[in-house]
């Protein structure tokens, strides 16, 4: 039986595990314990994404804690103070392009953050305990590149192609390994491309969107026919927590929307919302969009079967694509003070470096 009453959260204050916080404290999930939310506050964490929570639970069920998990005597203060029985690992250098332009840090946070975790874990879980858990979130990015046909399935050998995916696969690879090894229980998943409110603007559907509003180019890599799989990011949290419930200790589970798409396809639709929404022409903006240099080593398609998690958990995708994408751009579009707080000077920077040559 999972104890589920102490939860640590790594990378809380980011896109995917904001919500995932919000998820558990909101009453949907059924969750009655305490979250510890361990993050270093990147240029990608924002401790706005959980005002909310920190003011009507801080102090009692909620605790912030700003560290790496990279300082292993931090991490082990933590399950010191806290003992936490359940520990779920988001925090992650998540975005592509930047692997690619300095690999270090995500060497440092996926790969030697992700061992730090695990060696906190399975000292201070030693012995065997039935009702913890390590749950590591992964990407389907791990699997590698697909054709034209065919669907990544947890059996898929791993072959990441970015500095991120390949980070990523070292801290899977070490998480099962101290499964098999040490016993400790651990699942782990692997999703395809969230969106949804809050994700850090550097990303395709956000960065497209804030563009738009601010009247901007609407950079396309390459021939734009890259295809990714789409799934709202409240619908991979709901898995996450099933999988918390339900998982079973060493097992991989898939997540996906179901639901691909070409780059140049999505910007189109997501040109029409937005018009639309604003009241400004769709031509006018579909002259923005403007094909720049490709991504290097930029994986052509992925696509998930999540048949494994829906036959065993009961899961399955709640929100449709363009429902998502409305309240997405409704989000943003109602939330332009949060955009503009994090357009910092070092986010000015990162779009200067990655789109200052093409
Ligand atoms: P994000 O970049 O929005 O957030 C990452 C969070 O981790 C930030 O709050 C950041 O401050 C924190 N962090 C970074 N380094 C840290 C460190 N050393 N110690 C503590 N905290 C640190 O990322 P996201 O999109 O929310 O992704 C979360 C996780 O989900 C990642 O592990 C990512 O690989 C995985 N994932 C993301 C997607 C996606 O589409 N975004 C899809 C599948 C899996
Ligand atoms: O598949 C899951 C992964 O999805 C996660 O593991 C990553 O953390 C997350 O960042 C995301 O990776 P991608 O590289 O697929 O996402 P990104 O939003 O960066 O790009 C989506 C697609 O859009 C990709 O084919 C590259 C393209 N793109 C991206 C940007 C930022 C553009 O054409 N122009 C752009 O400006």
């Amino acid at each position: 039986m999972r104890g589920l009453a102490t939860i640590l959260v790594t990378g809380g204050a980011g896109f995917i595990g904001s919500n995932f916080i919000r998820y558990l404290l909101d009453g949907k999930s059924g969750f009655t314990g305490r979250v510890i939310n361990l993050d270093a506050l990147t240029y990608a964490g924002n401790p706005a994404n959980l005002a909310e929570i920190e003011a009507a639970y801080g102090g009692d069920r909620y605790f912030f804690e700003k560290g790496s998990i990279g300082d292993a005597a931090l991490v082990d203060g933590l399950f010191e103070r806290y003992r936490p029985d359940t520990v779920v690992h988001f925090a992650a250098e998540s975005h592509v392009d930047r692997s690619i332009l300095g690999p270090r840090a995500f060497i440092e946070t996926n790969v030697l953050g992700t061992f730090t975790l695990l060696e906190a874990a399975r000292k201070h879980w030693k012995g065997g305990r039935d009702d913890a858990l390590f749950h590591q979130v992964s990407t389907d990015e791990v699997y590698g590149s697909l054709g034209t046909d065919g669907a990544f399935t947890e059996e898929t050998p791993y072959n990441p192609r970015s500095p991120y995916s390949a980070g990523k696969a070292a801290g899977d690879h070490l998480a099962m390994s101290y499964h098999h090894t040490y016993g400790l229980p651990v699942t782990l998943s692997n999703c395809s491309n969230n969106y949804g409110p809050r994700q850090f603007p550097e990303k395709f559907i956000p960065l497209m969107i804030q563009n738009m509003l601010e009247g901007k180019d609407l950079p396309v890599y390459g021939d734009g026919k890259n295809i990714r799989d789409w799934i709202h990011v409240e619908d991979h949290n709901r898995a996450v927590w099933l999988v918390l419930n339900r998982g079973k200790a060493g097992e991989k589970y898939n997540i996906g929307g179901e639901n691909e798409w070409e780059n140049i396809r999505l910007l189109e639709t997501l040109i029409a919302i937005t018009a639309r929404k604003t009241g400004r022409g769709e031509r006018q903006i579909r002259e923005t969009i403007t094909r720049v240099s490709d991504r290097p080593g930029h994986d052509r398609r992925y696509a998930i079967d999540c048949g494994k998690i829906k036959r065993e958990l009961g899961w399955k995708q709640e929100i449709a694509f363009e429902a998502g994408l409305e309240q997405t751009v409704d989000w943003y579009l109602a939330n332009q003070d949060w955009v503009k707080n994090i357009q910092s000077g070092e986010y000015r920077r990162w779009i200067e470096v990655n789109y200052g040559g093409r």
